[in-house]
């Protein structure tokens, strides 16, 4: 999704912008733009492509000046192209602005404008706020901040924004609703903005959350003044950021998404430290303690998310229902927001998120929390809007998510999952002393485990390169490896853009069985369990009619060795937690092809790192 970046201080802005908007990268982007306050006044660059073109862009011409926007665009209303790239401008070349999120009213809002005498150039809706400034500027005589204040009154959507005016040098004004905005606080009167932490970390480690229906202003006489909706001033709140600035570093991968592949044992690991306590057989969720019994008492949770995370919020559900005996709806955020679902004060809403910001989710929550639900978040970006807004939760402690593709962050929502369906299980009685000792035994063996399973890389890329040119492919499992079937699928098909399902593996033969011929790659989580037999016979019926088998099965598994075309091996552990290994492989297989069919593993096209839009 978009990208903004902001700096006001004393130092050269172009360069902080520049690296700002690369470390933004990873959120997806098709086009890039600056604007500085320069000595001829607002200098403003802007191109389709890659920050690194914009760049090229600019390269000749003076980008001085120590105040200044940048931005990174995803388009949603109208093509990627230089016009539709940020900043936009007002007719007079006066203001720029930029702007993330949606202006559901722009059409009406735009038509007005024009009636007055407003050109517009691109097809965006961002363009709509920098005329509705200029002309309430123009008619009302306020200044910029009331200015942006008064227009905002106007706007229907989500929308974080930052504006430069040369009547206000070195002076920026930001606003947010619904999409978020951190202030940077550095030495010296330097401030940053950006959409997110990550190009604000190498400045410096203070840092403001703005909160909807804020209006910051930032200027070198002042520094940062905040106002709420009603116009009246407010002290902001200063967070100190935990992120190392390493964690945003390739440290030596290739691609970010391989990196965090290989920190799954670490970010496992980190979800379970300080709340895993073998010695004293229990665990302990600090985030979400004052909620414990209403958990406990709970008739029903519904899990709310999208995407990757809504595949955690499956495993979620098989974990609460066999551990905790409570009844458990996982829902896509989308779905739910707008079927009026019947939600009850008694109800315990589980959001989940690895950036905290997707915009369902965030509506998922508003519309539960208005009907009295008591709403837990688990999410990986610490200070996020879903993690605000949430009445108590617990991060998953898996550090920066660069890569597109969700991977650390899955295994660390599912680590959480189980460590609070096993805490509430044992809380309700559900879970003997015995069995609990028994399974934080297993559980704080899977970060081992899952090392060992990284050691099948080779493997791995072997088969990669015998189905890499595949056209479509088919995952299967039961239990809790059908949502990790979903997970292997959507990790294929985001980033080497190969078509594949999941399937529950017996629903196979009520439609996807049909699919099934000698080109079909048929991947298969077949390890001994519960329905370990089953599932042999699921194998046996993809064979029956030619197609490949690539089994992951138990260490020593010797009956689907027989019959699949190939067999990774996983170290043996219970049920509930083979999703913590059995995804990995399948991780790797989506990267190793990705890679060999050329695409861009950790900006794959069309996506965004976190989807602030719905
Ligand atoms: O940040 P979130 O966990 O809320 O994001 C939800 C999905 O957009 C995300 O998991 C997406 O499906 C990933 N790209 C999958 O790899």
């Amino acid at each position: 999704m978009c990208g903004i970046v902001g700096y006001v201080g004393k130092k050269d802005a172009y360069p902080i912008l520049i690296n700002g908007l690369k470390r933004l990268e990873y959120r997806g982007y098709d086009s890039a733009g600056v604007a500085i306050w320069g000595p001829d006044g607002l200098n403003v660059q802007k191109c389709k492509g890659r920050v690194s073109d914009l760049e090229a862009h600019v390269s000749g011409r003076s980008m001085a000046g120590t105040t200044g926007i940048g931005h990174t665009r995803w388009a949603t209303h109208g093509e990627p192209n230089d016009v539709n790239a940020h900043p936009h401008v007002s007719n007079k070349g006066d203001l720029a602005l930029i702007h993330n999120g949606i202006i559901e009213n722009y059409a009406p809002l735009k038509e007005e404008l024009m009636s007055r005498g407003h050109v517009f150039y691109s097809d965006t809706d961002t363009e709509v706020l920098v005329h509705l400034i200029d002309d309430i500027q123009r008619t009302e005589g306020t200044d910029l901040a009331e200015s942006v204040r008064l227009a905002l009154g106007n706007v229907v959507g989500a929308y974080a924004i930052v504006v430069m005016d040369e009547k206000y040098p070195d002076m920026l004004v930001a606003a947010r609703k619904s999409s978020p905005l951190v202030i940077g606080i550095g030495e010296d009167g330097d401030h940053f903005l950006a959409s997110d932490a990550t190009p604000i970390v190498e400045h410096t480690r203070n840092v403001v959350y703005m909160e909807d229906g804020e209006i910051a202003i930032i200027d070198r006489e002042h520094g940062l003044r905040v106002r709420n909706i009603k116009n009246q001033e407010t002290r902001p709140s200063i967070q100190a950021l935990e992120i190392q600035l390493e964690a945003l570093e390739k440290g030596g991968y290739e691609h970010f998404m391989l990196k965090e592949i290989y920190e799954q044992p670490r970010s496992i690991r980190d979800s379970m430290r300080g709340r895993l306590n073998l010695a004293q057989s229990d665990i302990v969720l600090g985030g979400i303690k004052d909620h414990e019994q209403r958990i406990v008492n709970a008739k029903r949770i519904l899990i709310v998310a999208c995407g990757t995370s809504w595949h955690a919020g499956m495993v979620g559900e098989y974990l609460f229902e066999e551990y905790a005996r409570i009844p458990v709806e996982v829902e896509y955020a989308s779905e739910f927001r707008y079927r009026n679902p019947v939600i009850t004060e008694d109800d315990i809403v589980i959001a989940i998120s690895q950036s905290g910001e997707t915009a369902d989710t965030l509506a998922a929550i508003e519309l539960a929390k208005g009907r009295g639900a008591t709403i837990i978040g688990i999410c990986n970006v610490v200070g996020s809007s879903i993690a605000r807004m949430t009445h108590a939760g617990s991060y998953t402690h898996a550090g920066p998510e660069i890569g597109v593709a969700s991977t650390k962050a899955f295994t660390a929502q599912v680590t959480l999952l189980t460590l609070m369906a096993l805490m509430i299980g044992r809380r309700k009685g559900t879970i003997d002393g015995a069995k609990f000792q028994q399974l934080l035994l297993e559980l704080d063996s899977i970060p081992a485990k899952v090392e060992k399973v990284l050691k099948t890389e080779a493997q791995v890329k072997y088969i990669a390169g015998i189905y890499k040119d595949a056209r479509n492919a088919l995952y299967l499992g039961r239990g809790y490896s059908f949502p990790v079937a979903l997970e292997g699928a959507l990790k294929l098909k985001e980033i080497s853009y190969i078509h594949a399902e999941g399937y529950p593996a017996a629903e196979m033969k009520h439609g996807p069985i049909a699919l099934i011929d000698e080109e079909m790659p048929v991947f298969v989580i077949a390890t001994q369990g519960a329905s370990y037999e089953k599932v042999v016979s699921n194998i046996q019926e993809v064979k029956a009619r030619k197609g490949k088998v690539i089994a992951i099965v138990t260490e020593g598994d010797t009956i689907v060795k027989e019959i699949a075309d190939h067999t990774i091996e996983i170290p043996a552990s219970p049920d509930a937690f083979v999703p913590l290994l059995a995804v990995v492989p399948l991780q790797l297989l989506s990267y190793h092809v990705a890679v060999m069919r050329g695409c861009n593993v950790d900006q794959p096209r069309n996506l965004a790192k976190s989807v602030t839009v719905e």
